[in-house]
């Protein structure tokens, strides 16, 4: 259906820290679009939808793979037809393939640099001309503690989202005239199934060295986005938004 109102595209929307994202930004009022890259995996994002009592009305799925530049022009131009123009943006597409840099594969490397980084070029250069255009549009680009902390097993993670905070830098400097604001959000450690993946004692081990003394919920992450993507972020421009509990302070 088209809407009124704006329209945000969540990439890797149905995952844990995305459905929470697509949760709120739709509590705030957008039209929410969540893209997801695997079939099936929308199915728990469904059913926190139906229990936030968020109907077709307030959000909706694109299936589509976000490695793929094409097929993100592709998904952009549907959501457009179907719904409206994207007015806000979230690059929150991101695997992990965690290994010693020694054990690391060809096929480790590219996974995560085309899932984690390439998507954010591949889906923000098909809805940048349009918010530019309309004088209006804001992009949040989720990064991670350990983009600028780095971390052991995660050379590829880090690479990627350490490539995320520069692109974030650089294209804020181009559209910020135009009325568009581009941000990052680095989240810590996350209760989400990426983190329940990490082995229970190397978790552990990282838990105890949070000065918060836990992880972050979901709906912290969100809040943190949505923020960016409000109006009265409209002077917020080029800056990494940390939420992670004190693990690592470098500004
Ligand atoms: N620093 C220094 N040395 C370390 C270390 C660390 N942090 N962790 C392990 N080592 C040492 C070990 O003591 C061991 O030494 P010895 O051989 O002398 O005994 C050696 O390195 C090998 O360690 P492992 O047994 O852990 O190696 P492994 O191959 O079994 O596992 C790994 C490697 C899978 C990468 C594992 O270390 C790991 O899971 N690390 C955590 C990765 C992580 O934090 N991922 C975050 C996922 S969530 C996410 O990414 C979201 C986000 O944005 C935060």
């Amino acid at each position: 259906m088209r809407t009124d109102k704006r329209v945000a595209l969540v990439t890797g929307g149905v995952g844990g820290i995305g459905t929470a994202i697509c949760r709120k930004l739709a509590a705030d009022g957008c039209f929410v679009v969540a893209n997801y890259g695997i079939p099936g995996t929308e199915e728990a994002w469904k059913q926190a939808m139906s229990n936030a009592v968020l109907g077709g009305d307030k959000v909706a799925l694109a299936f589509g793979d976000v490695t793929d530049f094409a097929t993100m022009g592709s998904m952009v131009r549907q959501v457009a037809a179907d719904h409206g123009p994207v007015a806000v943006l979230v690059n929150c597409a991101g695997i992990t393939r965690d290994s010693t840099f020694r054990k690391m594969t060809e096929e480790h490397w590219h996974a995560v640099i085309d899932t984690n980084l390439t998507s954010v070029f591949n889906v923000t250069r098909h809805v940048i001309d349009g918010m530019v255009e309309r004088g209006w549009g804001r992009i949040v680009n989720i990064s991670s503690v350990n983009a600028t902390r780095g971390q052991f097993g995660q050379t590829n993670y880090a690479a990627a989202k350490a490539g995320i905070l520069g692109f974030t830098k650089s294209l804020a400097q181009e559209v910020v005239k135009k009325g568009v604001t581009v941000n990052a959000v680095s989240p810590g450690y996350v209760q989400t199934d990426m983190t329940a993946a990490i082995r229970p004692d190397v978790l552990e081990q990282i838990v105890g060295s949070i000065p918060a003394g836990r992880m972050a919920t979901t709906d912290e992450i969100a809040d943190a986005v949505a923020f960016l993507c409000s109006d009265k972020a409209a002077y917020i421009t080029g800056t990494n938004l940390s939420v992670n509990g004190g693990l690592h302070m470098y500004q």
